[in-house]
Protein backbone atom coordinates (compact mmCIF):
# COMPACT_ATOMS: atom_id res chain seq x y z
CA UNK A 1 0.00 0.00 0.00
CA UNK A 2 2.87 2.67 1.02
CA UNK A 3 4.97 1.73 -1.92
CA UNK A 4 2.06 2.00 -4.00
CA UNK A 5 0.90 5.64 -2.86
CA UNK A 6 4.69 6.86 -3.52
CA UNK A 7 4.38 5.13 -6.92
CA UNK A 8 1.09 7.12 -7.46
CA UNK A 9 3.15 10.20 -6.16
CA UNK A 10 5.66 9.90 -8.75
CA UNK A 11 3.07 9.89 -11.48
CA UNK A 12 1.20 12.62 -10.59
CA UNK A 13 4.13 14.43 -9.82
CA UNK A 14 5.00 14.08 -13.61
CA UNK A 15 1.30 14.66 -15.21
CA UNK A 16 -0.48 16.72 -13.49
CA UNK A 17 1.18 20.29 -14.67
CA UNK A 18 -0.36 19.40 -18.58
CA UNK A 19 -3.77 19.48 -17.79
CA UNK A 20 -4.92 19.15 -21.57
CA UNK A 21 -5.17 15.86 -23.01
CA UNK A 22 -1.97 16.64 -25.04
CA UNK A 23 0.93 15.81 -23.12
CA UNK A 24 4.78 16.31 -24.05
CA UNK A 25 5.88 13.90 -21.88
CA UNK A 26 4.72 11.41 -23.73
CA UNK A 27 6.29 12.88 -27.09
CA UNK A 28 9.64 14.10 -26.04
CA UNK A 29 11.70 10.72 -27.27
CA UNK A 30 14.92 9.95 -24.80
CA UNK A 31 13.86 13.11 -22.77
CA UNK A 32 10.58 11.67 -21.06
CA UNK A 33 10.35 10.58 -17.86
CA UNK A 34 9.27 6.85 -17.83
CA UNK A 35 5.77 6.61 -18.11
CA UNK A 36 3.49 3.23 -19.47
CA UNK A 37 3.38 3.45 -23.53
CA UNK A 38 -0.08 2.85 -24.86
CA UNK A 39 -1.01 0.26 -26.55
CA UNK A 40 -0.80 0.16 -30.31
CA UNK A 41 -1.98 -3.54 -31.24
CA UNK A 42 -5.16 -3.19 -29.06
CA UNK A 43 -3.63 -5.69 -26.84
CA UNK A 44 -5.20 -5.00 -23.13
CA UNK A 45 -1.66 -5.02 -21.10
CA UNK A 46 -2.85 -7.57 -18.11
CA UNK A 47 -1.72 -11.16 -18.35
CA UNK A 48 -4.41 -13.61 -20.30
CA UNK A 49 -6.66 -15.12 -18.16
CA UNK A 50 -5.86 -18.53 -17.82
CA UNK A 51 -2.30 -17.99 -17.91
CA UNK A 52 0.79 -17.67 -15.63
CA UNK A 53 4.38 -15.73 -16.35
CA UNK A 54 6.92 -18.69 -15.13
CA UNK A 55 9.80 -16.87 -16.25
CA UNK A 56 10.52 -13.05 -17.86
CA UNK A 57 13.44 -10.73 -18.97
CA UNK A 58 13.36 -7.13 -19.22
CA UNK A 59 16.21 -5.01 -20.76
CA UNK A 60 15.73 -1.61 -19.53
CA UNK A 61 17.69 1.99 -20.12
CA UNK A 62 18.64 3.63 -17.10
CA UNK A 63 15.96 6.04 -14.93
CA UNK A 64 16.14 9.89 -15.45
CA UNK A 65 19.06 11.36 -15.35
CA UNK A 66 20.48 15.35 -15.00
CA UNK A 67 21.95 16.31 -18.52
CA UNK A 68 24.92 14.81 -19.62
CA UNK A 69 27.70 17.36 -20.04
CA UNK A 70 27.70 18.37 -23.41
CA UNK A 71 23.56 19.17 -23.05
CA UNK A 72 24.01 20.59 -19.62
CA UNK A 73 26.65 23.39 -21.34
CA UNK A 74 23.59 23.94 -23.49
CA UNK A 75 21.68 24.54 -20.66
CA UNK A 76 23.75 27.03 -19.45
CA UNK A 77 24.69 28.88 -22.44
CA UNK A 78 20.91 29.48 -22.62
CA UNK A 79 20.83 30.50 -18.91
CA UNK A 80 23.49 33.18 -20.00
CA UNK A 81 21.83 34.47 -22.62
CA UNK A 82 18.56 34.87 -20.77
CA UNK A 83 20.81 36.43 -18.10
CA UNK A 84 23.13 38.67 -20.13
CA UNK A 85 21.28 40.84 -22.21
CA UNK A 86 18.74 43.66 -21.82
CA UNK A 87 15.34 42.36 -23.86
CA UNK A 88 11.73 42.25 -22.35
CA UNK A 89 9.63 38.88 -22.41
CA UNK A 90 6.15 38.26 -22.32
CA UNK A 91 3.10 35.44 -22.65
CA UNK A 92 4.59 32.23 -23.06
CA UNK A 93 8.37 33.13 -22.06
CA UNK A 94 7.24 35.72 -19.81
CA UNK A 95 9.28 33.94 -17.07
CA UNK A 96 12.82 33.28 -18.84
CA UNK A 97 14.10 36.39 -17.53
CA UNK A 98 13.89 34.98 -14.05
CA UNK A 99 14.43 31.16 -15.38
CA UNK A 100 17.30 28.69 -13.16
CA UNK A 101 18.61 25.81 -14.75
CA UNK A 102 17.65 22.84 -12.20
CA UNK A 103 21.17 21.94 -11.27
CA UNK A 104 22.83 23.25 -8.40
CA UNK A 105 25.90 20.84 -7.64
CA UNK A 106 27.79 20.51 -10.40
CA UNK A 107 29.74 17.80 -9.34
CA UNK A 108 27.39 15.16 -8.42
CA UNK A 109 24.71 15.99 -10.73
CA UNK A 110 25.15 16.05 -14.69
CA UNK A 111 25.38 12.27 -15.85
CA UNK A 112 23.89 10.62 -12.61
CA UNK A 113 20.11 9.89 -12.04
CA UNK A 114 17.79 12.23 -10.51
CA UNK A 115 15.24 11.35 -7.74
CA UNK A 116 12.74 10.49 -9.90
CA UNK A 117 14.97 8.18 -11.99
CA UNK A 118 15.65 6.55 -8.45
CA UNK A 119 12.07 6.32 -8.02
CA UNK A 120 11.13 4.98 -11.48
CA UNK A 121 13.84 2.01 -10.81
CA UNK A 122 12.72 1.22 -7.32
CA UNK A 123 9.11 1.17 -8.25
CA UNK A 124 10.00 -1.19 -10.83
CA UNK A 125 11.95 -3.57 -8.40
CA UNK A 126 8.32 -3.45 -7.01
CA UNK A 127 5.97 -3.53 -9.41
CA UNK A 128 7.48 -6.54 -10.83
CA UNK A 129 8.09 -8.42 -7.48
CA UNK A 130 4.29 -8.34 -7.34
CA UNK A 131 3.44 -8.97 -10.83
CA UNK A 132 5.59 -12.25 -11.27
CA UNK A 133 5.66 -13.70 -7.50
CA UNK A 134 9.02 -15.53 -8.70
CA UNK A 135 11.08 -14.44 -5.41
CA UNK A 136 10.23 -16.35 -1.76
CA UNK A 137 10.76 -13.63 1.03
CA UNK A 138 14.55 -14.05 1.99
CA UNK A 139 15.38 -15.40 -0.94
CA UNK A 140 17.82 -13.61 -3.41
CA UNK A 141 18.01 -12.12 -6.66
CA UNK A 142 20.74 -11.58 -9.54
CA UNK A 143 20.84 -9.10 -12.02
CA UNK A 144 23.16 -7.98 -14.45
CA UNK A 145 23.84 -4.22 -15.39
CA UNK A 146 26.63 -2.21 -18.06
CA UNK A 147 28.87 -0.73 -15.44
CA UNK A 148 28.46 3.43 -16.12
CA UNK A 149 26.94 4.54 -12.75
CA UNK A 150 23.90 5.98 -13.76
CA UNK A 151 23.21 2.33 -14.87
CA UNK A 152 24.47 0.83 -11.59
CA UNK A 153 22.43 2.87 -9.21
CA UNK A 154 19.49 2.32 -11.43
CA UNK A 155 19.81 -1.82 -11.11
CA UNK A 156 20.79 -0.83 -7.44
CA UNK A 157 17.70 0.70 -6.67
CA UNK A 158 16.10 -1.72 -8.81
CA UNK A 159 17.35 -4.39 -6.79
CA UNK A 160 16.11 -2.05 -3.36
CA UNK A 161 12.71 -2.00 -4.72
CA UNK A 162 12.36 -5.75 -5.51
CA UNK A 163 13.60 -6.76 -2.20
CA UNK A 164 11.78 -4.25 0.07
CA UNK A 165 9.31 -6.16 1.45
CA UNK A 166 9.48 -7.91 4.93
CA UNK A 167 11.38 -7.36 8.03
CA UNK A 168 15.02 -7.74 6.27
CA UNK A 169 17.36 -4.68 6.99
CA UNK A 170 18.84 -6.66 10.10
CA UNK A 171 19.59 -10.04 7.80
CA UNK A 172 22.25 -10.08 5.68
CA UNK A 173 22.59 -12.95 4.64
CA UNK A 174 19.02 -13.27 3.26
CA UNK A 175 17.07 -11.19 0.99
CA UNK A 176 20.35 -9.78 -1.08
CA UNK A 177 20.28 -8.39 -4.47
CA UNK A 178 23.54 -9.05 -6.94
CA UNK A 179 24.33 -6.78 -9.54
CA UNK A 180 26.83 -8.46 -12.07
CA UNK A 181 28.21 -5.77 -13.81
CA UNK A 182 30.04 -5.81 -16.97
CA UNK A 183 32.30 -3.38 -19.15
CA UNK A 184 30.36 -0.68 -20.27
CA UNK A 185 30.56 0.61 -23.87
CA UNK A 186 34.05 -1.46 -24.56
CA UNK A 187 34.88 -2.99 -27.94
CA UNK A 188 36.64 -5.67 -26.60
CA UNK A 189 33.37 -7.69 -25.65
CA UNK A 190 32.03 -8.00 -28.72
CA UNK A 191 28.66 -9.47 -28.89
CA UNK A 192 28.63 -11.14 -24.84
CA UNK A 193 28.11 -7.47 -23.48
CA UNK A 194 24.30 -5.63 -22.67
CA UNK A 195 26.55 -2.75 -25.11
CA UNK A 196 27.36 -4.68 -27.84
CA UNK A 197 26.47 -1.44 -30.34
CA UNK A 198 30.38 -0.62 -29.47
CA UNK A 199 31.56 -4.23 -30.26
CA UNK A 200 30.97 -4.10 -33.57
CA UNK A 201 33.25 -2.09 -35.70
CA UNK A 202 31.12 -1.72 -38.52
CA UNK A 203 27.43 -0.58 -36.74
CA UNK A 204 28.94 3.08 -36.75
CA UNK A 205 28.88 3.34 -40.50
CA UNK A 206 25.25 2.27 -40.64
CA UNK A 207 24.27 5.13 -38.30
CA UNK A 208 22.91 7.74 -40.32
CA UNK A 209 20.69 8.97 -37.67
CA UNK A 210 21.59 12.15 -36.42
CA UNK A 211 21.97 13.30 -40.00
CA UNK A 212 18.75 12.72 -40.51
CA UNK A 213 17.45 14.13 -37.42
CA UNK A 214 19.32 17.04 -37.63
CA UNK A 215 17.69 17.73 -41.15
CA UNK A 216 14.12 17.25 -39.90
CA UNK A 217 14.61 19.41 -37.24
CA UNK A 218 16.07 22.21 -40.02
CA UNK A 219 12.48 21.91 -41.24
CA UNK A 220 10.83 23.29 -38.35
CA UNK A 221 12.84 24.92 -35.76
CA UNK A 222 13.56 28.18 -37.34
CA UNK A 223 9.50 28.49 -37.73
CA UNK A 224 9.07 27.60 -33.98
CA UNK A 225 11.97 30.94 -32.91
CA UNK A 226 10.27 33.04 -35.32
CA UNK A 227 6.56 32.59 -33.76
CA UNK A 228 8.59 32.80 -30.14
CA UNK A 229 10.73 35.88 -31.12
CA UNK A 230 7.09 37.95 -30.87
CA UNK A 231 7.14 37.38 -27.26
CA UNK A 232 10.30 39.09 -27.18
CA UNK A 233 12.14 42.77 -27.48
CA UNK A 234 15.71 42.61 -27.79
CA UNK A 235 16.45 38.82 -27.85
CA UNK A 236 16.36 36.74 -30.84
CA UNK A 237 15.95 32.77 -29.93
CA UNK A 238 18.01 30.89 -32.84
CA UNK A 239 16.90 27.21 -33.99
CA UNK A 240 19.55 25.71 -31.34
CA UNK A 241 17.50 27.41 -28.49
CA UNK A 242 14.35 25.80 -29.71
CA UNK A 243 16.59 22.83 -29.44
CA UNK A 244 17.37 23.06 -26.42
CA UNK A 245 14.43 24.46 -24.56
CA UNK A 246 12.38 21.45 -25.88
CA UNK A 247 14.72 19.42 -24.29
CA UNK A 248 14.16 21.18 -21.01
CA UNK A 249 10.68 20.32 -21.14
CA UNK A 250 11.49 16.92 -20.18
CA UNK A 251 14.40 17.45 -18.06
CA UNK A 252 13.39 19.72 -16.21
CA UNK A 253 10.16 17.98 -15.24
CA UNK A 254 11.92 14.87 -13.96
CA UNK A 255 14.78 16.95 -12.38
CA UNK A 256 12.66 19.15 -10.48
CA UNK A 257 8.98 19.25 -11.67
CA UNK A 258 9.51 22.50 -13.34
CA UNK A 259 6.69 22.70 -16.54
CA UNK A 260 7.06 25.83 -17.90
CA UNK A 261 9.04 25.00 -20.80
CA UNK A 262 6.55 22.06 -21.67
CA UNK A 263 3.91 24.91 -22.03
CA UNK A 264 6.16 27.25 -24.31
CA UNK A 265 5.11 24.90 -27.48
CA UNK A 266 2.20 24.00 -29.26
CA UNK A 267 1.34 20.13 -29.70
CA UNK A 268 2.14 20.42 -33.37
CA UNK A 269 5.86 21.42 -32.38
CA UNK A 270 6.20 18.63 -29.63
CA UNK A 271 5.08 16.12 -32.77
CA UNK A 272 7.87 17.51 -34.84
CA UNK A 273 10.19 17.26 -32.33
CA UNK A 274 9.46 13.70 -31.05
CA UNK A 275 9.67 12.84 -34.98
CA UNK A 276 13.29 13.90 -35.10
CA UNK A 277 14.19 11.45 -31.89
CA UNK A 278 12.28 9.12 -33.94
CA UNK A 279 14.45 9.33 -37.03
CA UNK A 280 17.53 9.41 -34.45
CA UNK A 281 16.90 5.97 -33.14
CA UNK A 282 15.63 4.22 -36.47
CA UNK A 283 18.36 5.33 -38.38
CA UNK A 284 20.46 4.87 -35.81
CA UNK A 285 20.28 2.29 -33.40
CA UNK A 286 17.24 0.88 -34.96
CA UNK A 287 15.79 -1.08 -38.03
CA UNK A 288 17.29 1.90 -40.90
CA UNK A 289 20.97 0.79 -39.87
CA UNK A 290 21.73 -2.41 -41.58
CA UNK A 291 23.68 -3.48 -38.76
CA UNK A 292 21.29 -2.91 -35.59
CA UNK A 293 19.56 -6.41 -35.76
CA UNK A 294 23.33 -8.49 -35.90
CA UNK A 295 23.82 -6.50 -32.66
CA UNK A 296 20.91 -7.27 -30.88
CA UNK A 297 20.23 -10.89 -31.86
CA UNK A 298 22.86 -11.80 -29.37
CA UNK A 299 20.85 -10.85 -26.40
CA UNK A 300 17.75 -12.39 -27.97
CA UNK A 301 19.09 -15.57 -29.08
CA UNK A 302 20.69 -15.97 -25.26
CA UNK A 303 17.05 -15.99 -23.77
CA UNK A 304 15.29 -17.34 -26.81
CA UNK A 305 17.68 -20.68 -25.70
CA UNK A 306 16.81 -19.90 -21.89
CA UNK A 307 12.90 -19.60 -22.57
CA UNK A 308 13.53 -22.53 -24.74
CA UNK A 309 14.08 -24.53 -21.48
CA UNK A 310 12.37 -23.02 -18.46
CA UNK A 311 12.85 -21.45 -15.65
CA UNK A 312 15.61 -22.76 -13.83
CA UNK A 313 17.55 -24.59 -16.14
CA UNK A 314 20.53 -23.30 -17.40
CA UNK A 315 22.13 -23.70 -21.53
CA UNK A 316 24.88 -26.33 -22.16
CA UNK A 317 28.38 -24.50 -21.03
CA UNK A 318 26.44 -22.64 -18.68
CA UNK A 319 28.05 -22.49 -14.82
CA UNK A 320 25.23 -20.35 -13.35
CA UNK A 321 21.46 -20.51 -13.50
CA UNK A 322 19.76 -17.15 -14.40
CA UNK A 323 16.51 -16.52 -11.91
CA UNK A 324 13.41 -16.62 -13.51
CA UNK A 325 13.55 -13.15 -13.99
CA UNK A 326 16.05 -11.79 -15.62
CA UNK A 327 16.92 -7.78 -15.74
CA UNK A 328 19.78 -6.24 -17.87
CA UNK A 329 20.40 -2.39 -17.21
CA UNK A 330 21.94 -0.58 -19.95
CA UNK A 331 21.90 2.76 -21.93
CA UNK A 332 18.95 3.86 -24.57
CA UNK A 333 20.77 2.70 -27.53
CA UNK A 334 21.11 -0.51 -26.99
CA UNK A 335 16.96 -1.04 -27.05
CA UNK A 336 16.37 -0.25 -30.48
CA UNK A 337 18.84 -3.63 -31.83
CA UNK A 338 16.33 -5.66 -29.40
CA UNK A 339 13.53 -4.01 -31.76
CA UNK A 340 15.30 -5.17 -34.70
CA UNK A 341 16.26 -8.51 -33.69
CA UNK A 342 12.71 -9.43 -32.78
CA UNK A 343 11.47 -8.02 -35.92
CA UNK A 344 9.12 -5.59 -34.79
CA UNK A 345 8.19 -2.18 -36.12
CA UNK A 346 9.43 -2.20 -39.51
CA UNK A 347 7.06 -4.63 -41.04
CA UNK A 348 6.93 -2.71 -44.86
CA UNK A 349 3.75 -4.42 -45.45
CA UNK A 350 2.03 -1.49 -43.70
CA UNK A 351 2.20 0.71 -47.09
CA UNK A 352 4.15 3.84 -46.83
CA UNK A 353 5.16 3.77 -43.25
CA UNK A 354 8.79 2.13 -43.41
CA UNK A 355 11.33 2.54 -43.73
CA UNK A 356 10.59 6.02 -42.14
CA UNK A 357 10.33 8.87 -43.92
CA UNK A 358 12.96 11.66 -43.77
CA UNK A 359 10.50 14.48 -43.94
CA UNK A 360 7.25 13.38 -43.41
CA UNK A 361 6.06 11.77 -40.39
CA UNK A 362 3.13 9.01 -40.94
CA UNK A 363 1.34 8.90 -37.85
CA UNK A 364 0.34 5.33 -38.49
CA UNK A 365 4.21 4.64 -37.50
CA UNK A 366 4.51 2.43 -34.43
CA UNK A 367 8.05 3.38 -33.58
CA UNK A 368 8.33 5.98 -31.98
CA UNK A 369 11.15 6.82 -29.39
CA UNK A 370 9.15 8.06 -26.80
CA UNK A 371 7.37 4.57 -26.43
CA UNK A 372 10.79 2.99 -26.47
CA UNK A 373 14.09 4.64 -24.98
CA UNK A 374 11.88 7.22 -22.38
CA UNK A 375 14.10 6.86 -19.56
CA UNK A 376 13.70 3.54 -17.84
CA UNK A 377 12.00 2.28 -21.24
CA UNK A 378 12.46 -1.29 -21.73
CA UNK A 379 11.67 -4.20 -23.86
CA UNK A 380 10.88 -7.62 -22.12
CA UNK A 381 9.77 -10.83 -23.03
CA UNK A 382 7.75 -12.91 -20.62
CA UNK A 383 6.93 -16.93 -20.95
CA UNK A 384 3.63 -17.80 -20.39
CA UNK A 385 1.83 -21.27 -19.46
CA UNK A 386 -1.36 -20.97 -20.97
CA UNK A 387 -4.20 -23.88 -19.82
CA UNK A 388 -5.25 -24.84 -23.25
CA UNK A 389 -8.66 -26.87 -22.99
CA UNK A 390 -9.05 -29.79 -26.21
CA UNK A 391 -12.40 -29.81 -27.66
CA UNK A 392 -12.36 -32.95 -29.85
CA UNK A 393 -9.30 -32.34 -31.64
CA UNK A 394 -10.36 -28.56 -32.12
CA UNK A 395 -7.82 -26.19 -29.90
CA UNK A 396 -9.47 -23.55 -28.16
CA UNK A 397 -8.83 -20.74 -25.41
CA UNK A 398 -10.82 -21.35 -22.52
CA UNK A 399 -11.01 -18.94 -19.27
CA UNK A 400 -12.07 -20.73 -16.36
CA UNK A 401 -13.25 -23.56 -18.16
CA UNK A 402 -13.58 -26.96 -15.50
CA UNK A 403 -9.92 -29.29 -16.07
CA UNK A 404 -11.13 -31.71 -18.06
CA UNK A 405 -9.20 -32.12 -21.47
CA UNK A 406 -6.58 -29.29 -20.54
CA UNK A 407 -3.00 -29.37 -21.32
CA UNK A 408 -0.70 -26.53 -20.37
CA UNK A 409 1.11 -24.71 -23.28
CA UNK A 410 3.89 -21.87 -23.08
CA UNK A 411 3.82 -18.36 -25.40
CA UNK A 412 5.85 -15.61 -25.41
CA UNK A 413 4.70 -12.15 -24.87
CA UNK A 414 7.17 -9.03 -25.99
CA UNK A 415 6.23 -5.90 -23.97
CA UNK A 416 7.61 -2.55 -24.89
CA UNK A 417 7.42 0.08 -21.87
CA UNK A 418 4.74 -2.20 -20.56
CA UNK A 419 2.48 -2.57 -23.38
CA UNK A 420 2.23 -5.46 -25.33
CA UNK A 421 3.42 -5.69 -28.88
CA UNK A 422 2.29 -8.64 -31.17
CA UNK A 423 5.06 -10.53 -33.40
CA UNK A 424 3.92 -10.21 -37.04
CA UNK A 425 2.98 -13.88 -38.00
CA UNK A 426 3.47 -15.37 -34.49
CA UNK A 427 -0.12 -13.90 -33.09
CA UNK A 428 -2.26 -17.60 -32.55
CA UNK A 429 -1.91 -17.71 -28.38
CA UNK A 430 -3.69 -16.01 -26.22
CA UNK A 431 -4.46 -12.46 -26.44
CA UNK A 432 -2.33 -12.30 -29.73
CA UNK A 433 0.94 -14.40 -27.92
CA UNK A 434 3.30 -16.35 -29.81
CA UNK A 435 3.54 -20.13 -29.40
CA UNK A 436 7.08 -20.62 -27.65
CA UNK A 437 7.63 -23.85 -30.34
CA UNK A 438 6.95 -21.41 -33.22
CA UNK A 439 8.88 -18.10 -31.02
CA UNK A 440 12.06 -20.14 -30.69
CA UNK A 441 11.74 -21.24 -34.57
CA UNK A 442 11.37 -17.43 -35.83
CA UNK A 443 14.45 -16.53 -33.64
CA UNK A 444 16.53 -19.16 -34.91
CA UNK A 445 15.48 -19.42 -38.56
CA UNK A 446 14.34 -15.99 -40.23
CA UNK A 447 15.70 -13.77 -37.42
CA UNK A 448 18.67 -15.52 -37.58
CA UNK A 449 19.43 -14.74 -41.13
CA UNK A 450 18.35 -10.90 -41.28
CA UNK A 451 21.15 -10.69 -38.21
CA UNK A 452 23.83 -12.62 -39.93
CA UNK A 453 26.86 -13.88 -38.37
CA UNK A 454 27.92 -11.08 -35.44
CA UNK A 455 31.87 -11.49 -35.89
CA UNK A 456 31.71 -11.90 -40.31
CA UNK A 457 29.24 -8.60 -40.32
CA UNK A 458 30.74 -6.61 -37.62
CA UNK A 459 34.52 -6.78 -39.45
CA UNK A 460 35.77 -8.98 -36.84
CA UNK A 461 37.22 -12.01 -38.71
CA UNK A 462 40.55 -11.20 -38.03
CA UNK A 463 40.77 -10.23 -34.22
CA UNK A 464 41.41 -12.54 -31.37
CA UNK A 465 38.48 -13.45 -29.54
CA UNK A 466 35.70 -11.68 -30.64
CA UNK A 467 32.52 -13.52 -30.24
CA UNK A 468 28.89 -13.51 -32.12
CA UNK A 469 27.76 -15.18 -28.93
CA UNK A 470 25.92 -13.77 -25.58
CA UNK A 471 26.89 -16.10 -22.75
CA UNK A 472 27.17 -13.53 -19.57
CA UNK A 473 23.71 -15.00 -18.64
CA UNK A 474 24.72 -18.20 -17.71
CA UNK A 475 28.45 -17.70 -17.68
CA UNK A 476 30.34 -14.56 -15.28
CA UNK A 477 32.65 -13.34 -18.09
CA UNK A 478 36.40 -12.96 -16.65
CA UNK A 479 35.78 -8.88 -16.61
CA UNK A 480 32.25 -8.98 -15.01
CA UNK A 481 32.79 -7.82 -11.39
CA UNK A 482 30.06 -8.45 -8.38
CA UNK A 483 28.15 -5.82 -6.00
CA UNK A 484 25.90 -6.74 -3.31
CA UNK A 485 23.02 -4.79 -2.50
CA UNK A 486 21.35 -5.03 0.37
CA UNK A 487 18.49 -2.85 1.81
CA UNK A 488 21.01 -0.90 4.24
C1 LIG B 1 27.55 38.90 -22.56
O1 LIG B 1 27.37 40.22 -23.07
C2 LIG B 1 28.55 40.83 -23.56
C3 LIG B 1 28.20 42.27 -23.91
O2 LIG B 1 27.02 42.34 -24.67
C4 LIG B 1 29.05 40.04 -24.77
O3 LIG B 1 30.27 40.59 -25.25
C5 LIG B 1 29.29 38.59 -24.34
O4 LIG B 1 29.66 37.81 -25.46
C6 LIG B 1 28.05 38.00 -23.69
N1 LIG B 1 28.38 36.70 -23.13
C7 LIG B 1 27.62 35.63 -23.36
C8 LIG B 1 28.10 34.34 -22.74
O5 LIG B 1 26.61 35.65 -24.04
C1 LIG C 1 22.18 -14.64 -0.38
O1 LIG C 1 23.42 -14.06 -0.69
C2 LIG C 1 24.28 -14.01 0.44
C3 LIG C 1 25.49 -13.17 0.06
O2 LIG C 1 26.06 -13.64 -1.12
C4 LIG C 1 24.63 -15.44 0.83
O3 LIG C 1 25.48 -15.42 1.95
C5 LIG C 1 23.34 -16.17 1.18
O4 LIG C 1 23.61 -17.53 1.41
C6 LIG C 1 22.31 -16.08 0.08
N1 LIG C 1 21.04 -16.51 0.59
C7 LIG C 1 20.22 -17.29 -0.09
C8 LIG C 1 18.91 -17.60 0.56
O5 LIG C 1 20.49 -17.73 -1.19
C1 LIG D 1 39.49 -1.18 -29.68
O1 LIG D 1 39.86 0.16 -29.44
C2 LIG D 1 41.25 0.34 -29.36
C3 LIG D 1 41.52 1.78 -28.93
O2 LIG D 1 40.84 2.66 -29.75
C4 LIG D 1 41.89 0.00 -30.71
O3 LIG D 1 43.28 0.13 -30.65
C5 LIG D 1 41.54 -1.47 -31.05
O4 LIG D 1 42.00 -1.78 -32.36
C6 LIG D 1 40.03 -1.66 -31.01
N1 LIG D 1 39.72 -3.09 -31.17
C7 LIG D 1 38.83 -3.52 -32.05
C8 LIG D 1 38.59 -4.98 -32.08
O5 LIG D 1 38.20 -2.79 -32.81
C1 LIG E 1 13.34 -3.25 -42.08
O1 LIG E 1 12.60 -3.22 -43.28
C2 LIG E 1 13.41 -3.10 -44.44
C3 LIG E 1 12.49 -2.91 -45.63
O2 LIG E 1 11.60 -3.98 -45.73
C4 LIG E 1 14.28 -4.35 -44.56
O3 LIG E 1 15.13 -4.23 -45.68
C5 LIG E 1 15.13 -4.48 -43.30
O4 LIG E 1 15.87 -5.70 -43.32
C6 LIG E 1 14.25 -4.47 -42.07
N1 LIG E 1 15.08 -4.41 -40.89
C7 LIG E 1 15.04 -5.35 -39.95
C8 LIG E 1 15.94 -5.16 -38.81
O5 LIG E 1 14.31 -6.32 -39.99
C1 LIG F 1 -9.18 -34.15 -25.79
O1 LIG F 1 -8.21 -33.49 -26.63
C2 LIG F 1 -7.69 -34.30 -27.67
C3 LIG F 1 -6.59 -33.48 -28.37
O2 LIG F 1 -7.09 -32.28 -28.85
C4 LIG F 1 -8.82 -34.72 -28.60
O3 LIG F 1 -8.32 -35.57 -29.60
C5 LIG F 1 -9.90 -35.45 -27.81
O4 LIG F 1 -11.00 -35.73 -28.64
C6 LIG F 1 -10.36 -34.58 -26.62
N1 LIG F 1 -11.31 -35.32 -25.81
C7 LIG F 1 -12.45 -34.78 -25.36
C8 LIG F 1 -13.29 -35.63 -24.49
O5 LIG F 1 -12.79 -33.63 -25.64
C1 LIG G 1 42.19 -13.45 -25.77
O1 LIG G 1 41.83 -14.17 -24.59
C2 LIG G 1 42.95 -14.65 -23.88
C3 LIG G 1 42.43 -15.54 -22.76
O2 LIG G 1 41.41 -14.89 -22.03
C4 LIG G 1 43.77 -13.45 -23.38
O3 LIG G 1 44.91 -13.91 -22.68
C5 LIG G 1 44.19 -12.61 -24.57
O4 LIG G 1 44.82 -11.43 -24.11
C6 LIG G 1 43.00 -12.22 -25.42
N1 LIG G 1 43.43 -11.56 -26.63
C7 LIG G 1 42.98 -10.36 -27.00
C8 LIG G 1 43.53 -9.80 -28.27
O5 LIG G 1 42.15 -9.74 -26.37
Amino acid sequence: MHLALIYLTGALFISAASCASFNPLHHSGPASPYFDAPSQDGVPADTPAGCVVDQATYILRHGSRYPEPGSFAGWQDLFLKFQNNSYTASGPLAFIPTWVPPVDDVPHEPLFLSATGALESFALGAELRKRYQFTKGGENITVWSASQQRVLDTATFFTRGYLSQGNYLTVPSSNRGSIISLPDSVNFTFANSLTPSTGCPAYATGDTGAPSASAFRATYQNAIATRLNKFLDGLTLTSTDIGVMQDLCGFQAEVNGDMRFCDVFEDSEWLDYEYAHDLNYYYGSGPGNPLSATVGFPWVKAVSDLFALGPGKTTPGGNITPPALIMGFTHDNNLPPIISALGLWNDSRVEGVYPLSHTAPNPMRKFRASFLVAFRGYVALERLACSIVHDTGKTVHVAGAPPTNVTTSSFVRVRVDRAPVAISGCTSGPASTCPLAQFTAYVNGPRANVAGNFVQRCGLQNVANATGEATFLTVIPPDAGEILVGLN
